[in-house]
């Protein structure tokens, strides 16, 4: 079954043919591809693995292998917003990891990193060079310095008003064309 949303499969499949066609005559280069794909298809689920496999003739589960090992790569499509707990030793030593266990608690995360309503990816990352901030939590491109366990809901909070306020302008924008409809120009 295709997991992949959107009309444009084809197109990305068709980007993702010359990803592999570019890398095919050099070795070691999965990475590379895998990569790109990602930022083709915004993750990596199990079909594109298997699609990646079939034309490299690289075993699926050295692809998998590769997919899971490393924190880049994605599985599950990514949740608008990117949480980042950094877990290298400065962040760790100061209690980083009950932070991001407060984070996958919080939002409900079991077996996947993306909340139900697709807004939230948490991941834990290694030293992201703010030692002097620990414990550090990125999201998407804005730092949380010294951040506690007490920020988690805050943080949550703070992007989901974001979010709020961004359908709220977006159906403020929508209005008009609506206004048009219930007051046609008179004669
Ligand atoms: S260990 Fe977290 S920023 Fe360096």
């Amino acid at each position: 079954m295709c997991q992949i949303d959107g009309n444009n499969t084809d197109q990305k499949y068709s980007s993702l043919d010359k990803v592999i066609e570019r890398y095919s005559s050099e070795q070691g280069q999965l990475i590379r591809i895998l990569q790109e794909a990602q930022e083709i298809f915004g993750y990596l689920p199990e079909e594109v693995q298997t699609y990646i496999a079939g034309k490299t003739n690289i075993p699926v589960s050295e692809i998998n292998g590769v997919v899971t090992f490393y924190s880049l790569f994605s599985t599950d499509p990514r949740g608008r917003y990117g949480i980042n707990v950094c877990l290298g030793t400065a962040c760790y030593v100061q209690g980083a990891q009950g932070i991001l266990e407060d984070f996958r608690r919080d939002l409900q995360l079991k077996e996947r990193d993306t909340s139900e309503d697709g807004l939230f990816t948490v991941k834990s990352t290694r030293c992201v060079g703010a030692c002097g901030l620990a414990p550090v939590i990125t999201v998407n491109d804005e730092v949380h310095g010294r951040a506690s366990r007490k920020d988690v809901a805050r943080i949550l909070r703070k992007y989901r008003k974001i979010e709020e306020a961004s359908e709220k302008t977006d159906d403020k924008h929508k209005r008009p064309a609506a206004d048009q409809e219930e007051h046609p120009p008179g004669p």
